[in-house]
């Protein structure tokens, strides 16, 4: 029997309704904070990633389904949505157009990670990308967003926040810390000699414990930003504040993507195990120059949906729609009349067979529909057809006519 791959699943049944009701959910938040949808391609070309998740990152380092297609292309299955969001935007010239632009999308990325509970190789984002504001408030928006969508989920989460400067604190910043770590060179683990060499920052969320204790003293980004990058940081601690969204701010928050900048922050889930990250985002304000778009501020942020369907809470189940089947070989078609001319405004579900009541029944259930009705002889000759409401067990005579 042939399965699917490692680490990735189908998506159906219970699972299904889970999905959709997140995706429902989280649409209708983000159209209420001025959102417009985009798809853009699951496969896109290998240096965009390179270029924007950064070559120093564990994913694109380790973790890309990446392979040379039939006209020799070197392509790779996206790992995210951002990348391929602002090159959209850059390829349909928004960046030279000026104005805001604010997106949303989900679907499937992929990372060839080691599968386990919550990690998969084929998993689903739902993302926003906001382009050309500048002011913090956006990023605040972007966190008040998703806690919006978590609320309406009832998930309980915790959210982590921290800034990682901007090209004035940073790189003076990264050369400070760069000085810290080699006093300590021969002691961290291989990964954080090469992060040294391609990404000093991202030794700070090394899940090493030695390194992590060998890093404790190391300078705070935090207690150097410039002042700009702190003031926005203040401010957007501000306004979490006044709108009652409590946060730690946690120093050693740097992201696993490179193209952040300033804002960057995540939420976890202590219900979900290991993989407790179920939303994370930030500012980045440098990707679309660095992809030869025109400087553009932007912030965004995704949310994993396999992470966040073990946390729903689904609302209780209502019965919908109708079912309606045939007794006798000769009522199907009458059935199926009845079935086109009802679906033109209701959910209705049947069975192409003539079946007994015990058997409509039990479909009906399964499809949880609302109403029931069956058409046999009686039916056919009277021109008459009962309709009963299964929630509330009462029954209504129709003229088939008039159905
Ligand atoms: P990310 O933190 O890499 O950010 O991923 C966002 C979310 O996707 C994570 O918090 C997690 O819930 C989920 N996720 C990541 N990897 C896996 C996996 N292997 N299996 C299941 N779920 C996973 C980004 O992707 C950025 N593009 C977010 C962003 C948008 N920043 C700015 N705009």
């Amino acid at each position: 029997m042939i399965k699917s791959l490692r680490g990735m699943n189908d998506i159906l049944s219970e699972d299904y309704e889970r999905f959709t009701y997140f995706i429902d959910v989280a649409t209708k938040v983000a159209q209420r904070y001025g959102f417009h949808f985009i798809e853009t391609p699951l496969l896109e070309e290998t240096a965009l990633f390179k270029r924007s998740v950064g070559e120093s990152s564990d994913i694109v380092g380790k973790e890309m389904y990446q392979f040379t297609d039939k006209g020799e292309n070197d392509v790779c299955l996206r790992p995210e949505g951002t990348a391929g969001v602002v090159r959209a935007f850059i390829q349909k010239k928004l960046d030279r157009a000026g104005g805001i632009y604010r997106f949303f999308y989900h679907g499937a990325m992929f990372r060839y990670e080691r599968p386990q509970k919550g990690r998969l190789r084929q998993f689903h984002q739902f993302g926003v990308e906001s382009f050309g504001i500048e002011s913090v408030y956006e990023d605040a928006s972007m966190i008040m967003m998703v806690s919006d969508i978590l609320n309406e989920l009832s998930i309980g989460y915790k959210l982590q926040i921290n800034s990682l400067g901007d090209n004035n604190c940073m790189p003076q910043y990264r050369d400070n810390l760069v000085k810290f770590v080699k006093n300590c060179e021969d002691e961290i683990c291989s990964d954080c000699k090469r992060r040294l060499e391609t990404n000093p920052i991202r030794v700070l969320d090394c899940k090493n414990e030695k390194c992590q204790e060998l890093y404790k003293d190391a300078p705070k980004l935090i207690n150097n930003l410039c002042d700009n990058c702190e003031d926005d940081f203040n401010k957007l601690k501000k306004i979490l504040d006044n709108n009652g969204i409590n946060y730690e701010i946690d120093t050693n928050l740097v992201r696993g993507l490179d193209y952040y900048s300033k804002t960057a922050f995540e939420f976890v889930s202590d219900n979900i195990g290991s993989q407790s990250a179920i939303a994370g985002g930030g500012r980045y304000d440098r990707l679309v120059e660095f992809l030869d778009g025109k400087a553009t501020p932007a912030v965004g942020f995704a949310m994993g949906i396999e992470r966040l369907m073990e946390l729903i809470k689904m609302p209780e189940k209502k019965r919908d729609g109708y079912y309606i089947g045939a007794m006798d070989e000769e009522t199907i078609e009458l059935v199926l009349n009845l079935v086109q001319k009802k679906r033109k405004t209701h959910k209705v579900t049947t069975d192409y067979k003539a079946k007994n009541f015990k058997n409509h029944i039990k479909n009906a259930d399964k499809a949880n529909a609302k109403y029931f009705c069956m058409i046999g002889s009686n039916e056919l000759e009277s021109g008459e057809i009962k309709v009963k409401n299964l929630e509330d067990k009462t029954e209504e005579i129709f003229k088939v006519k008039e159905f």
